[in-house]
């Protein structure tokens, strides 16, 4: 019933997912819009909304995959991209505008001494963990499970239990250590193991706090890393200039040796960094800045920097400078306190929204012991980071899209600057409607 429904009012992405198919592996241009029956074609957007080939209005809370702090089309960064396009594309050197965006990253995360761009955020983790391994001279990594750094050959193991290691060299396998977020397992690793080059996090927790962490977790293992001398690497590719504007770290008052950032820096362009200490950022130094020529990293990067990126990024980030975290933030409560009000009105359990600030997470399965706005206790890494029954959550996603709202991959919301109140009304509206078209095939017992 609910797909023959989801087939009719999506039936030109039903059509362009069969093309698809024919032309992408496994239909999709990214893992994560993986999506059962098929993805929904998008072709517009704005603020908060999007709109799919069918011509359905959705509001969006994928935002960018978390990169639209501001959401789609903000008029300022449309400016900025507008006047950069006309000016170049790509400037065939260093650029004015680069330095602004440096500046302003530097103001705002603590412990940027230098900022080397690059493309993305995998290509942030790449650089970072090299640099590391350089600096140190060791050759391992200790990470956490279930974190995710982006898909590079040492950010993979590690990222998903059940993930095979296919491609991968066996050889590098050996220099990934990787441990539950357990600080005194840190502790014990750290002691015993003395080619530790850094310890490198999701600062709040993995897939953007789906699995929660507090910040006296960051503050320890902070402490931890320094006391070993091991190199501290927080991934604040999704918190970075969303959880606050300087960072995770930066409201924990963590200062990480190293530091990638990505999406929102770039105000929705592609583009990433790597920031930290003058000590260790001179390793990637050319010319006569170049220490010795045997310790140096080579990095290159056609779009390393890109304009209409970095025109973007300064727009955004002076955005942010000005406020726009909390904007989304405060948006990103009331969806959260807005969503458990309507599972409270269910006597089933194990339905929750919890998360903090602009990031918000849904559970769902009847058979865990949740109460509305707790985080599930006692359940595994992936268990948390599945959401839950994967056929509810499913159901769930389509019942929301054809409700009117987007959740990214069904279960998550990046809320931004430009979602309103009236807008966290209707997705509350839309989850009750939702329930109630999955009550009888769900066993839904509503008080
Ligand atoms: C914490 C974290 N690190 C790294 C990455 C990789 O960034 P990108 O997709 O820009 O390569 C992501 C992407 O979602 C991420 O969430």
């Amino acid at each position: 019933m609910l797909e023959a429904l989801y087939l009719a009012r999506f039936a030109h992405s039903a059509q362009l997912a069969v093309e698809a198919v024919a032309r992408f592996p496994g239909g999709v241009t990214h893992d994560g819009r993986t999506a059962i029956p098929f993805p929904l074609f998008i072709t517009q957007a704005t603020g908060a909304y999007k709109w799919d080939v069918d011509g359905n209005k959705l509001i969006d809370y994928w935002c960018g995959h978390g990169a639209l702090l501001l959401g789609h089309g903000h008029p300022t960064v449309i400016a900025a991209v507008q006047a950069q396009l006309e000016r170049g594309t790509h400037l065939g050197g260093e650029s004015p505008l680069a330095l602004r965006w440096a500046e302003l990253i530097q103001t705002l995360v603590p412990g940027a001494e230098r900022v080397r761009f690059t493309s993305s955020g995998t290509e942030a983790t790449m650089l970072a963990l090299r640099l590391a391994r350089a600096c140190t001279g060791r050759p391992k990594i200790v990470r956490f499970q279930g974190h995710f750094h982006g898909w590079h050959d040492m950010a993979t193991p590690g990222a998903d239990p059940d993930d095979p290691h296919a491609g991968l060299p066996a050889e590098l396998l050996g220099n990934i250590i990787t441990l539950p977020a357990d600080l005194d397992v840190v502790a014990d690793t750290l002691a015993h193991t003395n080619d530790v080059a850094a310890v490198i996090l999701e600062p709040t927790g993995a897939a953007y706090g789906t699995v929660p962490l507090p910040d006296s977790f960051l503050q320890n293992l902070r402490a931890l890393t320094s006391d070993r001398d091991v190199l501290l690497i927080c991934d604040e590719v999704v918190t970075g200039f969303r959880v606050s504007p300087g960072g995770a770290a930066a409201r924990a008052g963590v200062v990480a040796d190293l530091t990638c950032l990505a999406k929102i820096l770039a105000g929705g362009l592609p583009g990433g960094a790597v920031v930290g200490r003058e000590v260790l950022m001179r390793r990637l130094a050319t010319g006569e800045d170049a220490g010795d020529p045997r310790g140096r990293i080579r990095h290159q990067g056609t779009y390393n920097a890109n304009p209409l990126s970095a025109a973007a990024g300064v727009v955004c980030l002076e955005l942010v400078a000005a406020g726009a975290p909390a904007v989304a933030a405060e948006r990103g409560r009331e969806l959260l306190a807005a969503l458990n009000q309507v599972f409270l009105s269910y006597a089933t359990h194990g339905m929750t929204a919890y998360g903090e600030g602009s990031i918000v997470h849904l559970f769902a399965d009847p058979a865990v012991d949740v109460a509305p706005g707790q985080v599930p206790a006692g359940l595994t890494v992936n268990a948390l980071k599945r959401g839950g029954n994967p056929r509810l959550l499913n159901a769930l996603r389509l019942a929301m899209q054809l409700n009117g709202t987007d959740l990214m991959r069904g279960r998550s919301a990046f809320v931004s600057a430009a979602h309103t109140s009236a807008d966290v009304a209707a997705t509350a509206a839309a989850l009750a409607d939702a329930l109630g078209m999955l009550q009888l095939d769900f066993g839904l017992r509503k008080i």
